[in-house]
């Protein structure tokens, strides 16, 4: 597959910064700190070729070495005041699966009515979730009280506990593409009927409930894009220079340039 990375391929960094400092010799630095390009060309191959998996989950196992890799990676997200609010609960239970699966169904016939009748056949028709067809499932939650009530911060913005275990979330779903497993997250769901099945308590807050496990194939595009119910909106559009809605200088105009010249995501 040809690299997603941006053109023109500059070479990965090699500033003189990181090359003149002694790294293996202060054990307070990361001893090979730079990327090569072929490690940047990997990471940006997992980024744009990441997708949310519904309908093509395998009931292959997944060894618990990989499943070891992903949670861990999960679990080296970023985290606010390193509060590492998470906990996952892996589920590979049929009947607990099936608990969670009819609550989907139900939440999924409500959601339907909240479509504009022209939306709602095509809504009707998208497979949104593989909880019974992926092997193993897995809910993030957020503990909102880990390490006491006042958190580096979290003193302004308390939702940065829960932006925290988003980040989990997004790392594990990264390592998931790069171990050739798909996820699916489940969103179409009643929080109660997920604690309830799960045995989550009060004061935890389920983040995502995930579907994961090997795959027929992977998407080239986001599914809801293909079937034409949304398109990916171009960055140029979503870019403010200095405040909102601020227009671009000669440096954002270069910045601009720079996007457009940027080769599209693998497809
Ligand atoms: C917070 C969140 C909730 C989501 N919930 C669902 C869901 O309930 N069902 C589903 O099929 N996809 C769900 N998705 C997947 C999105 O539809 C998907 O990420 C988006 O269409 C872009 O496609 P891609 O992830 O394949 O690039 C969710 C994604 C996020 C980030």
């Amino acid at each position: 597959m040809s690299s997603p990375t941006q053109a023109p391929c500059a070479p990965a960094r090699t500033d003189a910064r990181a090359a003149n400092h002694d790294h293996a010799a202060d054990p307070r630095f990361q001893p090979d700190p730079l990327f090569d390009a072929a490690e940047r060309d990997a990471v940006y191959r997992a980024i744009h070729t990441r997708r949310d998996v519904r309908g093509e989950f395998l009931p292959d196992p997944i060894p618990d070495e990989v499943l070891a890799r992903v949670l861990t990676a999960a679990h080296h997200a970023p985290s606010v005041g390193f509060m590492q609010p998470w906990d996952f609960v892996v589920v590979r239970s049929r009947e607990v699966r099936a608990k969670i699966h009819a609550d989907f169904l139900a939440a999924h016939a409500e959601a339907e009515q909240m479509f504009d009748e022209g939306k709602r056949a095509t809504y009707r028709n998208l497979k949104l979730e593989g909880i019974l067809e992926s092997p193993v499932n897995i809910c993030i939650t957020c503990d909102r009280s880990r390490h006491g009530p006042v958190v580096i911060g979290r003193t302004h913005i308390g939702a940065m506990d829960v932006y925290s275990a988003v980040c989990a979330v997004q790392n594990l779903w990264l390592a998931a593409r790069a171990e050739n497993l798909g996820v699916g997250w489940v969103s179409i769901l009643h929080p109660q009927a997920l604690r309830e099945a799960l045995g989550i308590p009060r004061e935890i807050v389920p983040i995502a409930y995930l579907c994961v496990g090997y795959v027929r194939d992977f998407h080239a595009r986001p599914e809801l894009e293909a079937a034409g119910w949304l398109k990916r909106m171009p960055l140029p559009e979503l870019l403010h220079f200095d405040a909102w809605q601020g227009q671009p200088d000669a440096a954002g105009e270069r910045l601009i340039d720079a996007i457009a010249q940027t080769r599209a995501p693998a497809r």
